[in-house]
């Protein structure tokens, strides 16, 4: 090797901490129900909610939704509205709609059976170079690179790779680096080890070089850089605002006005408590006036019910939640697909947004919702 190769030019050094890589793997990797059986399915599925969400979360949503769709087929037979309350409560639901996407596609274009062609299965929506990397190396073997948050981590320390990981270049060198660590056989084990060690020992904050199988040979910890690498991505920079809701009963009824959400707004395609999201005013009296307008009845904030605080994207939103007047049930003017008139009981059927669903529980647990 001259001296300015990078470290990843080096077989013997690839050869190196593949081995002590994948002893590890062997003696450390966790029990996750779809390793028990990698079929490319429950490696899809999988891998699309592990792509924004921790594994312990994961697990028994993984659960629910292979029992309540055992194949591709009864994934594809799916209903949309039962699919997404499996669903709810993991985000990003344009996930969700992507393989529910895909399914149907599989059963047309496939006969049901998930493609083995790389091509193929990029071809589906809701998957890219990794997750179509990460299923057919791990179901099938195929020697495909995989690069998600843990990879680019554990690859750019491993051959002390500085650049700031954002960028495009950045990123083509790391996909050299993650195929040019592939052995010939056994991709899909080293790709889970890779990304098992990510998550277990070379975390983002403190890792832990001294329970690392591969520390002697990582450049990033020969160097003291594990904090510096991989570079910094951009911080995000939050801005607040304030969003309202409102609980409106209808009388006479123990039912409660909740609407679809329109599409391109958060939670598009689920449920909610109507909700003045616009961020163009801070008074509960202007927001339910402007939501008057959009469902043709009045809403009339009554008395304060809670303040939820969350965030998403860039934005760290405070909702706050008010009791309305009661409105009668045919005074709502909105077209009949875009809302309902629900009892508490219905409201535990329907996926609903994250904070709808708190406001639900809400109801459920107090009698603030009496009207
Ligand atoms: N994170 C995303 N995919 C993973 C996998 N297959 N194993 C461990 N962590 C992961």
């Amino acid at each position: 090797m001259r001296a300015a190769d990078p470290a990843w030019h080096d077989s013997r050094w690839r050869s190196a901490i593949r081995r002590g890589l994948l002893k590890w793997f062997a003696a450390n990797a966790r029990e996750l129900p779809w390793r028990s059986d990698p079929t490319p399915y429950h490696v899809w599925v999988s891998e699309i909610m592990l792509q924004q969400t921790q594994v312990a979360t994961v697990i028994d949503y993984f659960r629910r939704f292979t029992a309540a769709y055992p194949t591709i087929a009864d994934l594809a037979a799916a209903d949309e509205q039962q699919l997404m309350r499996l669903w709810e409560g993991l985000g990003y639901y344009r996930r969700a709609r992507s393989l529910h996407a895909a399914a149907k596609l599989i059963v047309e274009r496939h006969d049901g059976r998930f493609p083995d062609d790389y091509e193929a299965v990029l071809a589906l929506p809701g998957i890219g170079r990794y997750t179509a990397g990460a299923i057919l190396s791990i179901s099938g073997d195929q020697r495909l690179p995989v690069l998600e948050g843990n990879t680019v981590r554990v690859f750019s320390r491993w051959g002390g790779f500085r650049g700031d990981v954002a960028t495009t270049a950045a990123k083509a060198t790391l996909w050299e680096i993650a195929t040019a660590m592939l052995p010939q056989r056994g991709a899909g084990r080293f790709n889970q080890a890779a990304m098992e060690l990510g998550a277990l020992v070379c975390k983002p904050k403190a890792p832990s070089c001294d329970r690392c199988p591969v520390s002697a040979f990582c450049h990033a910890h020969r160097l003291g850089l594990e904090d510096e690498i991989p570079g910094r991505v951009t911080r995000i920079t939050y801005s607040s605002r304030i969003e309202f809701g409102f609980v409106v009963p209808i009388i006479g009824q123990d039912r409660y006005l909740v609407c679809r959400v329109p599409t391109g707004e958060r939670w598009a395609g689920l449920w909610d408590f109507p909700r003045w999201t616009a961020g163009d005013t801070d008074s509960s009296a202007i927001a339910a006036e402007r939501l008057s307008e959009q469902l043709g009845s009045e809403v009339r904030p009554v008395s304060a019910l809670t303040t939820i605080r969350h965030a998403v994207t860039r934005y760290r939103i405070t909702l706050e939640v008010h009791r309305a007047a009661a409105i009668a049930a045919d005074s709502v003017k909105l077209p009949a697909d875009n809302y309902r008139l629900l009892s508490r009981d219905q409201l535990g059927e329907l996926p609903l947004s994250v904070t709808g669903r708190k406001i639900a529980r809400l109801l459920d647990e107090t009698s603030a919702g009496e009207t």
